[in-house]
């Protein structure tokens, strides 16, 4: 069966254990699976967004332990096993407390010969605990497929490293001694032993006569005081130090970094780099099953790949869609988004967490901060993002009277606003008289209907 022709990057809001169906069912497959799942570790922590959609999930992994999350995680493992290319590289991203049982499901999914490297991450520095050496580590599982892309990566060699071996200088630069003769755990090769100006090696050399001489003329080789010939290996022509199975390089992202977006389980850019260079090419399929806040995405986009982000979270999908829209992919039409709500019914049936999330984010509004409405509001504008500060509140109900203006009308005055906006399927006439009482009186109240955000007839 041939692949289908993938044609644009895309994100889908929903269970990725039926959006991998779908993907199977188009034909799909990727050169390269990242996930970063939720960790048995954060079983109370866990929930990222709140949203209802979410919790379920969560939910229903934790009904009876590592046992039931590892069912839970073997079930989606193997949808992506089959939406991985024969040549595809895979990358499980795990902490210290399951990943001992997800290796052993991993070995029986993926096949065990396919185990390349268990990763270590270092994402933190060590802290004090009183009873265990402090976790510092992730673990990232790669598992790769019969001619699976492999790019090695370099880091430059430390100052400690290149002062300790790099000692000699000529004017091409600074070069360290490196083997050009066989040693004796090498053995003999007739083919190898001759002699090249008076020496003779006693294993003989580790090339040709005529490398020997072409590097001789090239001025790179190097006699030491004893007599004994060196390959000269210049810094400069080095590419560093190969990245391995250890990674103490690359720091979490931290409360300043530009890329934070503001929720815990961010990974850096910088890890995902690394292993997106280090297994794809340019236009390679990247995919990740549990995308979050998109930072694979966002890395793909930017290294030219393509890709496709699975989310639960309508909330986690507008995020991305907002990191995106940075990048200029909204612009260019780079992506299409599936599964979000798009119709009155829809936005109807959404719990109410969600449907306050969908509001705030289609009014291009922050979120109050407290997961609770923040004494009547649920979002708000504040001058980075609008002329006046506004208070937001959201009302998942049709005919929306005038109380709930006089009590908006409280809330906004508390908290110092001139200006305020509520958003329901609809409102009675009392509710615009009321608004108009309110404007006499200094408050701006806007009354905003579900249908017309949804339409995009509101512009802020
Ligand atoms: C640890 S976070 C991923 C973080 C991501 N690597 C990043 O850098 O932003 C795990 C994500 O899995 C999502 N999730 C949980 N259950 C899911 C499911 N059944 N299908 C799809 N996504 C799910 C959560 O909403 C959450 O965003």
């Amino acid at each position: 069966m041939k692949n289908n022709q993938f044609n644009k990057n895309l994100l889908i809001c929903g269970d990725n254990l039926k959006a991998l169906d779908d993907l199977k069912k188009q034909r799909i497959k990727a050169d390269l699976i990242y996930l970063d799942p939720p960790f048995f570790s954060n079983r109370h922590y866990e929930v990222v967004w709140g949203d209802e959609a979410e919790v379920r999930s969560f939910k229903d992994r934790w009904a009876g332990g590592i046992h039931v999350y590892i069912e839970w995680m073997k079930e989606r493992i193997k949808k992506m096993a089959e939406v991985l290319k024969d040549s595809g590289s895979f990358y499980l991203h795990c902490d210290p407390h399951a990943s001992h049982h997800l290796k052993i499901m991993l070995d029986n999914v993926l096949g065990h010969q396919n185990f390349r490297s268990e990763i270590h991450w270092q994402r933190t520095s060590s802290h004090s605990d009183s009873k265990k050496w402090p976790n510092i580590h992730d673990t990232i599982f790669y598992y790769a497929r019969e001619r699976a892309t492999w790019n090695p990566q370099y880091l430059a060699h430390s100052p400690e490293y290149v002062s300790k071996f790099y000692r000699y200088k000529d004017d091409r630069g600074v070069y360290r001694h490196d083997h050009i003769i066989r040693s004796a755990s090498m053995g003999p090769r007739p083919n190898l032993a001759y002699e090249y100006k008076g020496y003779t090696p006693k294993w003989g050399w580790r090339m040709l006569r005529d490398k020997v001489e072409v590097l001789d003329n090239d001025n790179r080789i190097a006699w030491s005081k004893t007599g004994r010939p060196y390959l000269k290996r210049y810094l400069h022509e080095q590419k560093g130090t190969m990245v391995s199975s250890l990674w103490t390089d690359i720091p979490p992202v931290s409360p300043h970094a530009t890329e934070r977006l503001g929720y815990p389980t961010q990974k850096p850019e910088a890890l995902l780099e690394r292993i997106i260079k280090a297994s794809t090419n340019k236009n390679d399929l990247i995919l990740d099953p549990f995308c979050g806040c998109g930072t694979a995405m966002a890395v793909a986009h930017k290294l030219n790949r393509k890709w496709i982000g699975i989310d639960i979270s309508p909330t986690a999908i507008s995020l991305i869609e907002k990191r995106l829209d940075k990048l200029g992919a909204i612009k260019r039409k780079d992506f299409d988004s599936i599964g979000m709500p798009t119709t009155i019914t829809e936005l109807k049936a959404l719990e109410p967490f969600e449907f306050q999330n969908w509001v705030i984010n289609e009014m291009r509004a922050k979120q109050s901060k407290k997961l609770v409405a923040d004494m009547g509001l649920n979002g708000y504008y504040d001058k980075t993002i609008f002329t006046e500060e506004a208070g937001i509140q959201v009302k998942q109900s049709e005919k929306v009277g005038r109380n709930v203006v006089d009590n908006f009308e409280t809330a906004l005055r508390r908290g110092k606003y001139k200006m305020g906006f509520i958003v329901a399927f609809s409102f009675t006439k009392g509710t615009h008289e009321e608004t108009a009482r309110v404007k006499g009186k200094g408050l701006d109240i806007k009354l905003i209907r579900v249908e017309d955000l949804l339409l995009g007839k509101i512009k802020i």
